[in-house]
């Protein structure tokens, strides 16, 4: 079915080809540049009708777990990396028949699976994350790298005699950062880490790089890149999820209701809680198309989730000219951290996912109902 914006049932998130397109160019002209390879985190992004896409300039993806392992290597192709704070060995042998290459977040771990790896047979580049203790993400619940933080092997709990089998090292520190915040990173990595690349084939630096955003230096990243190549003959991986779908796609909703209490507050057949659990999470206010905010238009709102979860709240918006049901409300930039986080807390239902092609036609791909509900229930 092919529909414009405006026709499409709501809530769907709606996510763009062309500017989906325009990220991985920009990702792809740091791969050129630099020869780095860079490969799709999951957890930020899964959309998997959009993958043969990107399948087209980046080199594979990077998993959390069992099952994003599997949806890369059915769904995506080329390499299937992944990492976990700790595997399980009940699904560790399933992991291994996805996976490239795996990272290990501790020596114990490596201990308890390094002999799984090697009766595998399979050629499984093997690594360890470390956490060079370098804190540039302000936000605690995002900062890897903070106090007791139990991401990474800390420099005084890495066993330098215990690399045997281990090709790579990886680090993750950042969170929707620009360049410098890298440039900071490397030297403290390099002091605590860097004796122990020798030998070693591949660095991956991990994700939160913004590298898409209007603002970011990309020239200062591959001057990082290419330096740090230069003192290590390794490959290096950056592993973004985030920087791929950003401003890529658009939760479109309706006002179901409008009610007065000290302001007016507009209800939206969407939920801050359950479609874009970040903005509660992080937090942090959405951008919406032709909405400023409270004052800079005459109508000013409230707008409030459909869930009865009295936090529910997206923010307080102006507009210029005044909701009614019906009105519709178009959140910016939602397509990366919410398909892949959403719930249906209160048995609200998930939003549609549509892509927008190259003419504009917006395709309704997936609707959900009843049974996506039940079927997480028993
Ligand atoms: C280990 C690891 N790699 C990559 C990412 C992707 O980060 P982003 O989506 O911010 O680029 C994350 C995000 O938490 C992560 O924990």
């Amino acid at each position: 079915m092919k529909t414009a914006l405006e026709d499409i049932p709501t809530p769907c998130y709606v996510v763009d080809e062309a500017a989906l397109e325009k990220n991985l160019r920009v990702l792809d002209s740091v791969q050129r540049r630099t020869g780095c390879k860079i490969i799709m985190a999951l957890k930020g992004f899964a959309m998997f009708s959009v993958f043969p896409l990107i399948r087209e300039y980046l080199h594979g993806v990077t998993a959390s777990s069992l099952d994003e392992a599997q949806l890369g290597f059915r769904e995506f192709g080329g390499e299937v990396h992944v990492f976990a704070p700790a595997y399980r060995e009940s699904e560790f042998d399933e992991l291994l028949g996805y996976t490239h290459h795996l990272v290990f977040n501790s020596f114990s771990q490596w201990n308890r699976y390094k002999g799984w790896v090697a009766r595998s047979g399979r050629n499984i580049a093997c690594g360890m994350r470390v956490n060079p203790e370098h804190s540039e993400v302000s936000v605690p619940l995002y900062d890897p790298c903070g106090p007791f933080s139990r991401l990474g092997v800390t420099r005084a709990n890495f066993e330098a005699d215990n690399l045997q089998g281990l090709s790579g090292l990886h680090f993750h520190t950042l969170c929707e950062l620009n360049a410098d915040s890298l440039a900071r990173t490397l030297p403290v990595f390099e002091e605590k880490f860097g004796e122990f690349l020798q030998g070693m084939q591949w660095v991956n630096f991990g994700g939160g790089h913004h590298i898409t955003r209007q603002d970011y230096d990309v020239d200062l990243l591959c001057r990082l890149i290419d330096d740090f190549k230069r003192r290590y003959p390794v490959e290096v991986y950056l592993e973004p999820g985030e920087a791929i779908a950003l401003n890529t796609g658009v939760l479109v909703a309706s006002v179901l209701d409008i009610v007065h209490n000290g302001m007016d507050i507009a209800i939206l057949d969407t939920s801050a809680a359950a479609h874009m659990p970040d903005v509660l999470e992080m937090p942090y206010r959405p951008e919406i198309d032709g909405a400023g905010k409270p004052g800079d238009y005459p109508y000013t709102y409230r707008l409030g989730g459909m869930t009865c979860l009295a936090g529910d709240i997206i923010g307080d918006y102006s507009f210029s000219e005044p909701l009614s049901v019906g009105s519709r409300i178009v959140l910016l930039d939602m397509a990366h951290y919410t398909m892949v986080k959403n719930n249906t807390f209160n048995g609200v239902r998930l939003p549609s996912i549509a892509i927008r092609d190259r003419s504009g036609a917006v395709r309704v791909i997936r609707q959900f109902g009843y049974e996506d509900y039940r079927n997480r229930l028993s």
